[in-house]
């Protein structure tokens, strides 16, 4: 069976792909070997991302078909208080020179890269941006991503950057999901507060596997986005879940970014939100909108009073 290397693959993300990608080998890359416990250690490599001379003594033995890069840090406060060690922090250790490293790997092998990555490269005044659009990222995280990927397209290898947003509705990771989450304190009869001043895409993770599946398997290269068709305030995203849910819609309480995230509102991206035309023109495929995924997680996830 063909070999794939996964960064990452410990994450929120990766652990969904080791779920659901079925027709490849996958050996994951991560500092720590068992961080969810559902990957066994054999398929998993403990190297820093960061260390090159590691990271390639670990794979140089490996004999693989390319490289799905998901490996990073993801969480937009953290990123921004870490703005001011700039190129020695980790936010750009990871993000900017770990992917260095990891372009390296694949063209010292001419193996082909896929790499995850986000609306945060834009500004979110727009919305709705297409592959085309300039980005502009607004907060440390996006600018290291876009850095990231300004390095994979001046690089010479095959390589595809796909971009999703806020991607939701894998309740066995270590983070929980915000449909998870909202699921949660609402079925426990706690009241919730979301926001009803920004829109997003969000995005079903198991329609973005099934995207780097293909992308995969045609070889994209260039940039794809793909996130839902339709924009969603994470208030009327909360409500969706909670009617689906049989919940009580009462206990969703509606606020602004600003109350809800104080001074670090302006890092958030008013209009989260992406064109996924190409990819599906390409594809024929698209992420289904949160009202077609509610089903699903009823199913997965079971309604109060016959909880799974
Ligand atoms: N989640 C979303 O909504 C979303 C949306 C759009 C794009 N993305 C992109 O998708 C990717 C995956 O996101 P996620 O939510 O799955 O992230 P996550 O849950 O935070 O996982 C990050 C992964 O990166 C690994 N990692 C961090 N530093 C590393 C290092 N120095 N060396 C090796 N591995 C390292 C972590 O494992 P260890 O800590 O064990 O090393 C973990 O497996 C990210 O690149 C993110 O930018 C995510």
């Amino acid at each position: 069976m063909k070999k794939i290397l996964v960064t990452g693959l410990s994450g929120f993300i990766g652990t969904r792909l080791s779920e659901l990608f079925h027709r490849y080998s996958l050996i994951g890359v991560s500092r720590s070997v068992s961080r969810n416990g559902r990957i066994p250690a054999r398929n998993m490599i403990k190297a820093d991302i960061t260390d090159e001379k590691e990271l390639s003594k670990k794979i140089n033995n490996i004999e693989f078909d390319g490289i799905i890069h998901l490996a990073g840090i993801t969480h937009i406060d953290r990123c921004e208080e870490d703005k001011i060690n700039g190129k020695n922090g980790l936010a750009w250790k990871v993000n900017v020179t770990g992917t260095e490293n990891i372009i390296r790997a694949c063209s010292q092998s001419g193996k082909f890269l896929l790499f995850l990555s986000t609306e945060c490269v834009f500004d979110g005044k727009k919305g709705f941006y297409k592959e085309s659009d300039t980005p502009s990222p607004v907060n440390w995280y996006g600018r290291t991503k876009y850095e990231a990927e300004k390095k994979i397209l001046s690089s010479k290898i095959n390589a595809c950057i796909l971009r999703s947003v806020l991607v939701y509705g894998h309740s066995k990771g270590y983070k929980v999901d915000l449909a998870k989450k909202f699921f949660e304190l609402l079925k426990s009869g706690k009241k919730i507060s979301a926001v009803n001043d920004q829109f997003v895409t969000f995005t079903f993770i198991d329609d973005l596997i099934g995207a780097i599946n293909l992308a995969w398997d045609k070889k994209l290269t260039g940039i794809y986005h793909f996130a839902a068709e339709t924009s969603l305030s994470p208030f009327e995203f909360a409500r969706t879940i909670s009617s689906g849910f049989g919940l009580n819609n009462k206990m969703i309480k509606q606020t602004t970014l600003e109350k809800f995230f104080g001074k670090s509102h302006r890092l958030r991206l008013v209009n989260s939100s992406l064109n996924s035309d190409k990819f599906r023109e390409f594809s024929r495929t698209r992420a289904k909108n949160l009202e077609d995924v509610v089903p699903i997680l009823v199913k997965r996830w079971g309604k109060p009073g016959n909880i799974k």
